[in-house]
């Protein structure tokens, strides 16, 4: 029998209620345990355990190579972490584009055998059927359409979405889709700030913007971006609210400083011995 306990910060239902209360909803990307207990503790709505994991924590330039295994492993390891905030996976290529019951299949795994709360997959109108099918199954979704990375291929590099009036029309109709089939929210990536308001005003669910502009229902930021710990040059929707990427630099060279001049460790560093023991060895 399920006992009672504080509960969850953020459940699904309540992507509709903030929307309804004009609340808006905080999403980051988080990978493992450590990321994860900083997003919880900061009191972060939801967590994505998102397939940018492929650039920011494994270094490739595409997302498109991440395997189901590989997405399971990290989303277990943010479920440990998290305590009260809403855990969404993104679900990856070719997860659930090739069936519908694939799609099920493999949606299920990461509430099953990771602890998820729901799923995020990209793509409009084309894959409500498997949304709808995943909904059925008593799996919460969230869509995502505009710069979908998995498509990197098909939009010929990673470019704004939405910008002649009929790729615009064509988002709004992806995302009602995807409202249809029973989607609780959707992210817009990479749109412009009043398509993105359009989107925001005409849709019954929720939208999070990334690139996306200030109307969206709530905003979602890869972790290392917003922290500072990704190195190049940032699009111009990121926002860095902090340097760890300087941070850790410094502290890595003052601690090879230290151990090449015998400055580390100190006396206070290291374990003792009786020194009765230590004549006794
Ligand atoms: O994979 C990811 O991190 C994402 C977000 C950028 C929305 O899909």
């Amino acid at each position: 029998m399920p006992t009672t306990s504080p509960g969850p910060r953020f459940t699904f239902p309540d992507f509709a209620r903030y929307k309804a209360e004009h609340r808006r909803i905080t999403m980051v990307t988080a990978y493992d345990y450590p990321t994860a207990r900083l997003a919880d503790a900061a009191g972060l709505d939801v967590l994505l355990v998102g397939d940018s994991l492929a650039n920011v924590v494994l270094g490739l330039p595409r997302t498109l190579p991440v395997t189901m295994e590989e997405m399971l492993y990290h989303t277990r390891a943010v479920t440990r972490g998290n305590q009260g905030g809403l855990v969404v996976a993104d679900m990856p290529f070719l997860s659930y584009q090739v069936s519908v019951e694939d799609a099920v299949r493999n949606a299920g795994r990461f509430l099953k055998e990771a602890g998820a709360d729901g799923v995020k997959l990209e793509g409009g109108a084309e894959v409500a059927p498997a949304v709808a099918a995943m909904v059925c199954a008593g799996i919460p979704v969230v869509g995502h359409v505009g710069l979908t990375p998995q498509s990197v291929a098909k939009f010929g590099g990673y470019k704004v979405q939405g910008r002649g009036a009929e790729d615009a029309r064509r988002l709004l109709i992806g995302a009602q889709a995807l409202e249809r089939a029973g989607a609780s929210a959707v992210v817009l990536e990479c749109v412009p700030d009043r398509v993105a308001e359009r989107l925001t005003r005409e849709l019954g669910v929720a939208t999070i913007g990334i690139g996306a502009g200030a109307a969206c229902d709530g905003q979602v930021l890869v972790f290392h971006d917003l922290v500072g710990l990704s190195e190049g040059k940032s699009p111009r929707f990121v926002k860095r609210y902090a340097d760890l990427h300087g941070v850790a630099l410094e502290a890595l060279g003052r601690y090879a400083e230290e151990v090449r001049g015998g400055r580390f460790p100190a006396e206070g560093n290291a374990y003792t011995i009786d020194e009765e023991e230590f004549r006794r060895i």
